[in-house]
């Protein structure tokens, strides 16, 4: 955080203010978030990280930490480039059983070496709580062959205790690659899996695979994210999943479906250590809104983290997704809003949260000039229309009771009253005092909470 940062114009820093409740980098740019681990009492959130110019490039892994997941500390760099190249995505591990030689409870870090294309992975320790690491002289710890796109390892431990080794989910192309090892240097093959995306060329990037437990039954779950071809326009991005069973080599999907529905959730990854249970979080690409350039302090933000569990209610899996901790930033008011009704808040991060049976609803958003709208319709549809994107929701389940709505300068945050399905984009509303307007088609029970939300 050295180099000379562009000096940000009045204008960029009054148009780009900063949110609330989710995480940005100080200066530069951020893209994935990577080397998702709890330690020391602590989240910790490495990402990519460029710290000299809110554009993609010179990639490190940046470094924040939290205790509530919206209060975060940005500490110095974590890993930078070497004569390796770039540090592109990975993850962190704990190493218990000091299988890899660095001592009893080494955190490393397994990532990817780019080297102007070419794509190795290699690891890094840490000792001194994940504040600095050293990397191995041994890197890279695993070759590409002929492959080029051959990135982003999401490493775990599998098995029971005295017969456990560690499991690597890496991207190559439009696959899963899955490796085992015993000491996280060397690396076997151990199978392959092509998961599904609505193009057959879709690139597929950062892989995470994650044990949840549901009542003492373990659950496999695979995220993903699909970079499709050009012409499919960069809001095509996404991330999917698959729920199957794993055996330690072979990842075998049951079900599956998208993540989220919104233009800007990429690259999601999980703070999943086995002990507590997962959490997500995905980068939300605010380079994609026009307007955004050189001049602006910062680039990037991280959804809200949010539980992740699997609901198998109707006999179809979905992943289920809590946002969690806006409780820890101090409520400035709390309003219930009759229906139809207006209200103006002053804070740019507010929530809006339904209650009571509704059928039809409309949520208009004002601010600064720019109005979102939400349209919804229960066991139907939910739309969600801003200046940036256009984003819907077509589900015969669709629940609106309890449908929750955050905002938080410039980002809108949807999820189902299920939790079943959610709608991330950047907005360019909620940037200062927003007039929201509730109203629905037919007579309803129904109310919406209003809630502001400040850091302390
Ligand atoms: C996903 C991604 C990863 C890669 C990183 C580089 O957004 O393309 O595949 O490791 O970003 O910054």
């Amino acid at each position: 955080m050295t180099a000379a940062t562009p000096s940000p114009s009045p204008s960029a820093a009054t148009r780009w203010p900063r949110p609330t409740a989710h995480f940005t980098p100080t200066t530069g740019w951020m893209n994935d978030p990577n080397g998702l681990v709890r330690h020391g009492g602590r989240y910790h959130l490495y990402f990519q990280h460029n710290p000299d110019q809110p554009v993609w490039g010179d990639i490190c892994w940046g470094h924040a930490v939290s205790t509530d997941l919206v209060h975060w500390e940005e500490w110095p760099i974590a890993i930078r480039p070497d004569d390796l190249g770039e540090i592109f995505s990975g993850s962190i591990v704990i190493d218990v059983d000091d299988t890899a030689g660095f001592g009893v409870g080494a955190i490393i870090a397994v990532f990817t070496h780019d080297l102007d294309g070419l794509q190795r992975q290699s690891i890094a320790v840490s000792t001194d709580g994940g504040r600095t690491f050293a990397k191995f002289d041994g890197n890279p710890v695993l070759l590409p062959g002929d492959r080029r796109d051959f990135r982003d390892p999401k490493v775990v431990r599998f098995g029971e205790l005295g017969n456990q080794w560690w499991v690597m989910a890496l991207a190559v192309g439009t696959e899963i690659w899955f490796y085992r090892s015993d000491d996280l240097r060397e690396w076997g093959r151990t199978s392959t899996l092509r998961p599904d995306s609505p193009w057959s060329e879709a690139m597929i990037e950062v892989p995470d695979l994650v044990a949840i437990d549901d009542d003492g039954v373990v659950r496999w779950v695979l995220l993903y994210s699909v970079d499709p071809p050009d012409t499919a326009g960069p809001i095509a991005r996404h991330v999917r999943w698959l729920v199957g069973s794993f055996d330690g080599e072979r990842f075998e999907p049951s079900g599956g479906g998208v993540l989220d529905d919104g233009a800007h959730l990429y690259a999601a990854m999980t703070w999943s250590d086995g002990v507590e249970a997962p959490i997500v979080i995905g980068w939300m690409n605010e380079a994609e809104v026009a307007g955004r350039d050189a001049t602006t302090p910062w680039c990037g933000r991280q959804t809200l983290a949010r539980s992740l569990s699997v609901d198998d209610a109707g006999g179809v899996s979905a992943l289920v997704q809590q946002p969690i901790g806006l409780d820890s930033l101090r409520l400035s008011t709390q309003r219930l809003l009759e229906i139809p009704g207006a209200v103006e808040v002053a804070s740019s991060c507010f929530s809006i949260r339904l209650t009571g049976p509704c059928t039809d609803l409309d949520i208009e958003l004002r601010s600064g000039g720019v109005d979102a709208t939400i349209h919804a319709a229960a066991g139907s549809f939910l739309r969600l229309d801003t200046p940036v994107e256009h984003s819907e929701i077509v589900d015969e389940r669709l629940e609106l009771d309890d449908l929750l709505v955050v905002v938080d300068a410039g980002s809108i945050e949807i999820f189902t009253g299920d939790r079943r399905r959610s709608i991330s984009s950047l907005t360019g509303t909620g940037v200062g005092p927003t007039t929201i307007d509730v109203a629905t088609g037919a007579d309803t029970d129904a109310a919406a909470h209003v809630v502001q939300y400040e850091r302390r």
